[in-house]
């Protein structure tokens, strides 16, 4: 494969940055470049140093004078919702049973899921975001789906069935015994397939009777190397249900650790309401709290308290997500956007180059993927994003008083969207592109 070679503005983070002044804590060049073989990035810095490691016939792609990151990775987010987005007017449960379930009753058929997969990761790639934490249906045939569509593309991608074998319609109802069964045969056929990661998916509490949630802890112990996503503490009533359906938990969050579910591979979506001791419970296992802004908005869920569990004694690992369908956009810079306004009502505020951390070295940590994904870093794999903040009319003339690079990445943050994304590399190919192409 020949060398490509991208020139551009370049920017990754080494850590959290803790101010707009933290320069320590990224990586930026003016005259930026990435050297791109095999689906890696096997040198980053300067152009002039960058070039000079080129190898014959090298394909130079001049992307001057967007902005070169590392991909979007979007941390929670439900592939078979895109019929369900934008469901109006109904909090958390009735919306689930209202819109959600039944949408979900179509990925029986597995052409239904075929096609959605397909559009979904289009979606995504469209928006800049190159890894998703995806939650598909009941089906192992959605997931089986999911996965074909992913690795065709060389997208790292984690996904799982969701398991759910109570309160809710039949058509999405699975046993403890399939659920786990059908979960070992993806497991088998697609984890550590190319870059197809599989995430044991217990939907949440109320949706698990207490066998499913056993054998969901037996897959935990049984592979502990891989994901486990659930939601959590999302909204009162979920939580008050919950409560009722495991007398015997202290609280939301015990539930799921009686059943040996907490972990620092284990994701939790939304998290908001938690009290010290559930927060501390997180914290002392490494789990992580899923931050979705824009579903916690439109389903009216509450303010997820994204500085004080940053700062608090025992912190908390944080990622950020869109959970689309409940989230109204697949963007994950609409997402942080929404975030930065929760958190303002907060009365915090979350800086830019807080916020592109989270998108990408961030969640990258959160998923602890951040030796192959979510930097420019040398020896990763080549999933890149290029922005450009001129795209959009209103955006272009707002450029025309910014000054500073931390400017620029709040205007993309606020005004962006899929526009101000000009192209997208998976695993080093070009893939937004050659979608423009395909579709011409
Ligand atoms: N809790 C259980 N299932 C879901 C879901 O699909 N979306 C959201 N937002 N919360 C959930
Ligand atoms: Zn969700």
């Amino acid at each position: 494969m020949t060398d490509t070679l991208l020139r551009g503005r370049t920017l990754s983070f080494h850590r959290w940055p803790e101010t707009v002044d933290d320069h320590a804590a990224y990586a930026y060049e003016e005259d930026g470049a990435l050297l791109i073989r095999d689906g890696r990035i096997v040198a980053a810095g300067t152009y002039a140093d960058v070039a000079k490691k080129a190898g014959e016939g090298v394909k130079t792609v001049d992307h001057r004078p967007h902005l070169i990151l590392p991909g979007f990775i979007d941390t929670h987010v439900h592939f078979p919702q895109m019929q369900v987005i934008a469901s109006y007017g109904a909090e958390l449960l009735d919306w689930l049973n209202t819109y959600t379930f039944p949408e979900e009753t179509k990925f029986r058929d597995a052409q239904h899921g075929r096609r959605i997969a397909r559009l979904f990761l289009d979606e995504m790639v469209r928006h800049g975001t190159t890894s998703t934490v995806a939650y598909c249906s009941v089906h192992k045939a959605s997931a089986e789906a999911f996965f074909e569509e992913s690795h065709a593309r060389d997208m790292l991608n984690i996904a799982g069935k969701v398991m759910m074998d109570r309160n809710a319609p039949d058509g999405v109802l699975d046993t403890p015994q399939s659920g786990y069964d059908d979960t070992r045969a993806l497991i088998s056929e697609w984890h550590g397939k190319g870059r197809q990661h599989v995430a044991i998916t217990p939907r949440f509490a109320i949706t698990s009777s207490p066998e499913q949630m056993d054998m969901a802890g037996t897959l935990v112990r049984e592979f502990p190397d891989l994901h486990m996503q659930t939601h959590l503490s999302e909204n009162h009533a979920e939580i008050a249900y919950t409560c009722e359906l495991y007398p015997e938990a202290k609280d939301y969050t015990d539930v799921y650790a009686r059943y040996g579910l907490l972990g620092k591979r284990s994701l939790f979506g939304h998290s908001i309401h938690l009290s010290e001791r559930e927060a501390d419970a997180l914290s002392d296992s490494g789990s992580v709290a899923v931050f979705c802004p824009t579903s916690n908005l439109f389903l009216g869920s509450g303010l997820f308290d994204y500085q004080r569990y940053r700062s608090r004694e025992k912190p908390l690992r944080i990622a950020a997500a869109t959970d689309v369908g409940g989230g109204t956009n697949y963007s994950m810079l609409r997402t942080m956007d929404e975030a930065y306004k929760v958190i303002a009502l907060q009365g915090e505020k979350l800086n830019p180059f807080q916020s592109f951390w989270q998108i990408t070295r961030g969640n990258a940590e959160a998923l602890s993927l951040v030796d192959r994904i979510g930097t420019l870093d040398e020896g990763t794999e080549a999933d890149i994003v290029v922005l450009d903040a001129g795209a959009i009319p209103a955006m272009r003339l707002r450029m025309e008083t910014v000054g500073t690079l931390a400017e620029e990445l709040f205007l993309l943050q606020t005004l962006g969207d899929d526009r101000t994304v000009r192209e997208v590399y998976v695993s080093g190919r070009p893939a937004k592109s050659d979608m423009a192409t395909a579709a011409a």
